[in-house]
């Protein structure tokens, strides 16, 4: 694969060369001064150059400035590499679309986490293990009942799985890697149990103990949609597809709330704090809880001829009306994950025995729509992975409330994987960046009785 440098690809000298200098430099400059200093250049396995300027204030008193990141790479990872211009996702150099066709949920957990591909052996013993760890100590029941039952399941979520630091002591130590393997495995195992117990506890129905003999999926929906009073019978298609959803939502580079589970950790935070805290940047509408928001935004747009009016107001800058599930920092394509949830999306309906879903329809046609748009072509905005995602949990009988919780516990393996990533990693340093001040100089204390 080509490496994706933008601005040697648009013939724009990122910064100038250095002429007959090291190979790997850029020379920074300033006419004001007449300094100049060599930066050095470094270079990953694929995607574009990176200008080391970890020494740039103590050489040159100056900082970089990038409030987004959009153009600063926090970290060296070996993870996930996306292409946004080409729409290609990678997991530990497998794509996307063939791990959520070909693999399943716990053997991509293992991928991410180890680096290769489980053999049989690995693979049966990793979900043995996992499967074993899928038990919440019974105490942690009683956190439940300290929520009011209409409480948004996120925020039982950031709750109880904060509080999981207050249970399991002998996973805390995060520079032993037993502890912090076992860590691992405890928050893959127990975050589909939590959750499916914040959805009984919002029915006030009583909680589902997860099962050994089922995988993965199958616990989670047996969990989520089991009553002691009769058997529950798991359909294998649905089974499929949350399997495949939970792989499309696994991982994703240096994604927000990675990004804060890195942050939190740099610190020396437990790997519980630190997952609490993904979860609670997952859950804004311009990241994980965009498939929730994109559910409200069709049920509002309720009807095809309304889709006009919609679009205008998505590109007024005056108006904050955004369309939800479009759009993406990195992807200037179509998110790969989209085309795939799109195809699960059609298999849940037919399973599910619905035909001609009316939100579907609506939203098939508002993405017709947007993408011939020239505002969108222009901004290049395509459906993301939460555009389609939310209308197969609303199929398979997931409330609304529950689409970011449901991307939380997919998502725990990659946070999980990037925070391990992080603490094994010897340049690792406490996370910690500068700002440009633009407040007050320096003045004196006025007492009360004399200010104006
Ligand atoms: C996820 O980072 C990840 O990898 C995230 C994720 C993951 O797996 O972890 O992929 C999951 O979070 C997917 C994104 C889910 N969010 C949404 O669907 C919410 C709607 N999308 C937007 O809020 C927005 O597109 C973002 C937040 C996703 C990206 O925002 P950026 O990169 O900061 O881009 P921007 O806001 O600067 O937008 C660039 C331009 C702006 O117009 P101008 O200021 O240049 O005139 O595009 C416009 C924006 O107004 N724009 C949109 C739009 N998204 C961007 N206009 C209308 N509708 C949209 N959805």
């Amino acid at each position: 694969m080509a490496k994706t440098n933008k601005a040697a690809a648009a013939g724009k000298p990122a910064l100038k060369p250095v002429a007959g200098g090291a190979k790997k430099a850029m020379k920074l400059s300033d006419p004001n001064s007449g300094k100049s200093w060599d930066l050095p250049v470094m270079s990953g396995s694929l995607g574009p150059d990176v200008i080391d300027v970890r020494k740039l204030y103590a050489d040159a008193g100056v900082f970089t400035y990038d409030p987004g990141f959009t153009s600063t790479a926090s970290c060296q990872s070996k993870i996930t590499f996306i292409d946004g211009d080409e729409g290609i996702l990678l997991h530990r150099g497998y794509d996307i679309a063939e791990l959520a066709e070909k693999s399943d949920f716990m053997e991509v957990a293992y991928l991410l986490l180890n680096g290769d591909l489980p053999d049989e052996t690995q693979k049966n013993k990793f979900e043995y293990d996992i499967s074993r760890h899928t038990m919440l100590h019974e105490q942690i029941s009683q956190f439940y009942r300290g929520f009011r039952r209409d409480a948004h399941p996120m925020a039982v979520m950031c709750g109880v799985v904060g509080a999981l630091s207050a249970f399991y002591h002998d996973s805390l130590d995060i520079n032993d890697p037993h502890q912090r393997m076992v860590a691992s495995y405890r928050l893959i195992a127990k975050m589909p149990t939590i959750a499916a117990m914040a959805y009984k506890y919002s029915l006030g129905q009583p909680f589902i103990y997860p099962r050994n003999d089922l995988k993965y999926a199958e616990n989670f929906l047996h969990m989520m949609f089991a009553v002691p009073a009769e058997p529950y019978k798991i359909s294998p298609t649905l089974a499929r597809a949350m399997d495949r959803i939970l792989i499309l939502h696994a991982d994703h580079e240096q994604n927000a709330s990675t990004s804060t589970v890195r942050l939190a950790g740099s610190s020396g935070a437990n790997p519980f704090a630190c997952i609490a805290a993904g979860i609670a940047s997952l859950w804004g509408p311009a990241h994980g809880g965009a498939n929730e928001a994109v559910l409200n935004m069709l049920m509002q747009i309720g009807d095809k001829k309304n889709i006009t009016e919609f679009i205008k107001k998505s590109k007024d800058p005056n108006d904050n009306f955004r369309l939800m599930g479009f759009g993406h920092r990195v992807y200037k394509n179509y998110d790969p994950r989209a085309k795939v949830m799109q195809k699960t999306c059609n298999e849940v309906l037919a399973e599910m025995g619905v035909k001609n879903d009316p939100l579907l329809q609506l939203a098939v046609e508002l993405e017709r729509i947007a993408l011939q748009d020239d505002y969108f072509i222009e901004k290049k905005l395509y459906p993301n992975v939460d555009f389609y995602s939310g209308i197969i949990f609303r199929a398979m009988g997931i409330p609304v409330s529950m689409f970011t919780v449901l991307f939380a516990v997919a998502r725990t393996v990659g946070w999980i994987s990037q925070w391990t990533e992080m603490v094994d990693d010897p340049s690792q340093k406490i996370g910690r960046p500068r700002q440009l001040y633009t407040g007050a100089d320096k003045r004196p204390y006025v007492p009360v009785k004399k200010r104006k």
